[in-house]
């Protein structure tokens, strides 16, 4: 099975673990089980930090044990007097394939706009990095039945993207409706839902945008919000293309099963 062909499990550790032993003890769990995976690629991807530890400790430089790496963020820029930052240059020479962007805590927390998230998505892409760009609405939206504008405004900017075309297979868009994120309650959304905003976003991409970007198809849709070992294969018959696990990608067991359930279908 091609990499094009797999489905894509992106663990996204967030802000933990806090400690660089916790996190070699998780990958480590995580690489055994999961790194022959046929039909699933898993991607880690860990705070910055922890990134070459784990890359290090990982079979061959090349496969990382048939493991993927990601990053949580990246910079608009690849070089230059930028304090703090991490650029998608840096990231691709460590060896990161892909790059979430664009997640709503980031856009709540950090105050990232879709100004911010554009100029990030074209410099993640001019390096090679594959973007999983973020999107979803909070939950009054929803009820205010303002789904579909509120994703057209988030995907709209594709369209400030120059160097898309060129690099569309690259691109990976996450729906996360930000109502069914870390819930305490494991409130996701019902596979059923989902499918209607994945409907909406093909729509969005493949009737809207296309009118000057015919080849947008081939683009990755993932589903993220509470995704777990009970209804991860849901989202997957229900046409997703991959899952973006937060929580539950940090209980090793838990997310080994997710990867096994998937491996099946
Ligand atoms: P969650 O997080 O699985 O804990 O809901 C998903 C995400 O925020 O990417």
């Amino acid at each position: 099975m091609s990499n094009e062909q797999r489905t894509i499990v992106v663990a996204n550790w967030k802000c933990n673990p806090t400690s660089l032993e916790q996190a070699e003890a998780l990958f480590n769990s995580i690489k055994k089980r999961v790194g022959d995976s046929k039909k699933v690629e898993v991607v880690i991807c860990p705070p910055f930090v922890w990134l070459p530890f784990l890359m290090r400790a990982s079979a061959s430089a090349k496969s990382f044990g048939g493991l993927a790496f990601g990053s949580q963020n990246c910079f608009w820029e690849q070089f230059g007097p930028f304090t703090g930052e991490i650029s998608p240059q840096i990231l691709k020479n460590l060896g990161c394939e892909y790059v979430i962007l664009g997640h709503s805590e980031r856009r709540q927390y950090l105050g990232e706009t879709d100004e911010i998230i554009a100029k990030k998505l074209k410099a993640s892409l001019k390096a090679g990095l594959k973007p999983i760009f973020c999107i979803g609405e909070t939950e009054k939206q929803r009820k205010q039945k303002k789904t579909k504008q509120i994703l057209k405004k988030q995907l709209d900017v594709l369209g400030k993207i120059q160097n898309l075309k060129s690099n569309i297979k690259n691109l990976n868009i996450a729906y996360e409706p930000i109502w069914a994120i870390s819930t305490a309650n494991g409130m996701a959304a019902r596979p059923d839902d989902a499918k209607q905003a994945k409907i909406l976003i093909e729509e969005i991409l493949y009737k809207e945008l296309s009118t000057q970007r015919p080849t947008v198809r081939g683009i990755k849709i993932l589903y993220g919000g509470s995704a777990d070992s009970g209804n991860a294969k849901e989202y997957i018959e229900a046409g997703f293309d991959g899952l973006l696990v937060g929580g539950a990608s940090l209980n090793a067991k838990e997310f080994i099963k997710i990867v096994k359930s998937l491996d099946k279908i």
